[in-house]
């Protein structure tokens, strides 16, 4: 929701953080809570949502390409590093 008008979803499906889990946490979901990828998780479910895009149109990202992926997203709290790591994490467990 934070890079894009609401006008340009117009029409489209759109999934939001609590449509995202199932009976389980999705898998970045999961990455999040293991890697310790929030701290106040004001800007988690922009990070997950992309997260989410990015490991559907590569399911195995380089840590630049995770970085690039979330880079319309601000944290003001965790400096990153554990956000790449959840999404790495997921993504290790996904694409096997
Ligand atoms: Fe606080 Fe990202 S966890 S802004």
């Amino acid at each position: 929701s934070c890079t894009i008008f609401a006008v340009q979803a117009d029409g489209a499906d759109v999934t939001t953080i609590e449509g995202l889990a199932g009976d389980a946490l999705h898998p970045l979901q999961q990455g999040f809570w293991e890697e310790h990828g929030l701290q106040c998780g004001y800007c988690t479910p922009g990070m997950i949502l992309s997260a989410v895009n990015l490991l559907n149109e590569n399911p195995n990202p380089s840590e630049r390409q995770i970085r690039e992926g979330i880079s319309g997203n601000f944290c003001r709290c965790t400096g990153y590093q554990h956000i790449v790591n959840a999404i790495q994490s997921a993504a290790n467990k996904v694409g096997r």
